[in-house]
């Protein structure tokens, strides 16, 4: 058989007066009435443990949107249990009959599920109404439609039989269960990590981030609503390090499937590397950890075309996301035009700036003090070095957690925010001589501690592919000519190298693979 052709789904535009927009904002409308007692989901029954946090609004200290049930060790450890236990018959479900289960999720997101995962998105995350349709809805149902797709190229990979021999490949789960720890940013990246190990046959402990814990609660019911068996995904809430001292402390770990920071990526890898003596097989650690990400404008770059990318890149979703835009080398030539258009965005995504779930805000909150205290130290500490603050640098705490869109000028390229991960809307640029590209690029290359995301915007194609070529251990998605944001599943596969992660392109059949142990079968006939 044939797994349906996988392909993007379209987005709804919510415009004002539509029904679409409508049903959305009644959904929303709904969910801040009804406060959800979010369980842990393990085994397929819903646990709760009584030690409750609370899963609040960025942009609205007033909204309470759901108490969430955090696991304790004896929970993490029964999760286990539950992945080890549904493992056997999941592992010989066939795969039309696993894969079946994910894409009809992929047909519920985009159905009747869209509004509330969206709007959970749209409430507890902070995003724009734009910024939840791409992922919430569309890059989540894409990964899970795509990956059916990459497991049966995978499936067909099989090698070469002389006459009298038949050789097959057999693509096994890993040994073990899956632990998955994911990211508040995204929905999707939320969704995809638990599910792509699932749909190989995996059985998965999954840990959400406590601030994305209110739409993966709804991923759960809807994946369940789908067909997903008892055991297969077991939803654990709280917190992260607990669950990994849990799962790595198991001789039956088979595989981690992370976003996140560098700092827990690499407390996972040392976690992971601790237990190396118990384990029975040797875990993949698949990661994810962030970027510091580039954009570097040749003096023949199109203006406008960079100025909307630069705004974009940094300032959606309050930049808080691995691919923003957050340093900006421009040369001196244009750097009149495009501070001004630079300024003239900023001001114009601060106007908009405010509670999301009107759906016609641009701009929300950062995700919760923490960040909001780290962007703001971030941008006095710049202040005070003598930086030139030329857009936002103010902050407000009153009603929610906003930032300011903020670009910072600099002369020191390897000042705190040019090199700094901050997760927030803050761009930083350098302005460099004109006749100096080269030796930008050069700049650009040593000062990437981080691989995951750049731009280059050019239109003299030489000097492009020549920045290309000089970047190529710089980014592991690079643009040219376009916002360093945006993947999308099926058309650029995502990930870096460097301390961006390990570099299994999520949405690929690079990743698919590292969720199965092949057996080689050779038959004499
Ligand atoms: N894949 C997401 C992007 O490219 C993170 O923006």
């Amino acid at each position: 058989f044939r797994v349906p052709a996988p392909y993007n789904e379209p987005m709804r535009a919510y415009a004002p007066g539509s029904a679409e927009r409508a049903a959305l904002s009644g959904e929303i409308e709904r969910l801040r009435k009804e406060r959800v007692d979010a369980p842990c989901v393990i085994g397929g029954q819903e646990v709760r443990t009584g030690e409750v946090f609370t899963a609040r609004s960025p942009h609205d200290h007033t909204c309470e949107l759901a108490d969430v049930h955090a696991a304790r060790q004896e929970e993490v450890e029964q999760a286990i249990d539950a992945a080890r236990e549904a493992k056997a018959e999941w592992s010989r479900w066939s795969f039309a009959a696993r894969a079946a289960v994910f894409l009809k999720a992929a047909d519920l997101l985009s159905g009747p599920w869209r509004p509330t995962i969206n709007g959970a998105t749209i409430l507890h995350q902070g995003k724009s109404v734009h910024q939840a349709e791409i992922e919430a809805v569309a890059e989540f149902a894409d990964f899970l439609r795509f990956n059916v797709a990459f497991a049966q190229q995978l499936y067909e990979q099989q090698p070469y039989s002389p006459e009298g021999v038949w050789n097959r490949m057999e693509y096994r789960p890993l040994e073990g269960f899956v632990l998955a720890i994911t990211p508040f940013n995204f929905t999707a990246i939320a969704g995809n990590l638990p599910t792509a190990p699932a749909l190989m046959g995996n059985t998965v402990v999954w840990k959400p981030s406590e601030k994305q814990a209110y739409a993966a609660h709804f991923t759960m019911e809807m994946l369940r609503a789908a067909g997903l068996p008892d055991g297969v995904i077991n939803l654990v809430h709280g917190d992260g390090a607990l669950a990994t001292d849990v799962a790595t402390a198991h001789p039956e770990l088979g595989g981690v499937h992370f976003t996140g920071s560098i700092d827990a990526l690499r407390s996972i890898w040392k976690k992971v590397g601790a237990g190396i003596d118990h384990f029975s097989s040797f875990p993949r650690v698949v990661g994810e950890s962030g970027g510091k990400d580039f954009v570097v404008a040749h003096p023949t770059a199109d203006v406008p075309a960079l100025v909307v990318a630069l705004g974009r890149g940094a300032f959606e979703y309050q930049g808080q996301k691995c691919s923003a835009a957050s340093r900006a080398y421009i040369p001196r030539s244009l750097w009149p035009e495009v501070r001004d258009g630079l300024a003239d965005l900023a001001r114009q995504a601060k106007a908009s700036m405010g509670d999301v779930s009107d759906l016609s805000t641009f701009m929300g909150a950062v995700i919760d003090r923490a960040a909001f205290e780290k962007h703001r130290d971030a941008i006095e500490g710049m202040r005070a070095d003598g930086a030139e603050i030329i857009a936002g640098g103010g902050t407000d705490e009153t009603d929610g957690w906003f930032v300011d869109p903020t670009v910072i000028v600099t002369t020191d390229p390897q000042a705190d925010t040019m090199q700094r991960e901050l997760f927030g809307p803050i761009l930083t640029v350098y302005v460099y001589d004109d006749p100096d590209w080269d030796d930008t690029l050069a700049l650009v290359d040593r000062t990437s501690q981080y691989a995951l995301t750049g731009a280059v915007f050019s239109q003299d194609r030489a000097a492009g592919y020549h920045a290309l070529d000089q970047l190529r251990d710089a980014a592991g998605n690079i643009y040219l000519n376009d916002k360093p944001t945006g993947s999308v599943v099926g058309q650029q596969p995502f990930g870096g190298a460097r301390m961006s992660g390990t570099n299994d392109k999520a949405g690929s059949l690079l990743n698919i693979t590292r969720w199965t142990s092949a057996r080689a079968i050779k038959e004499n006939f």
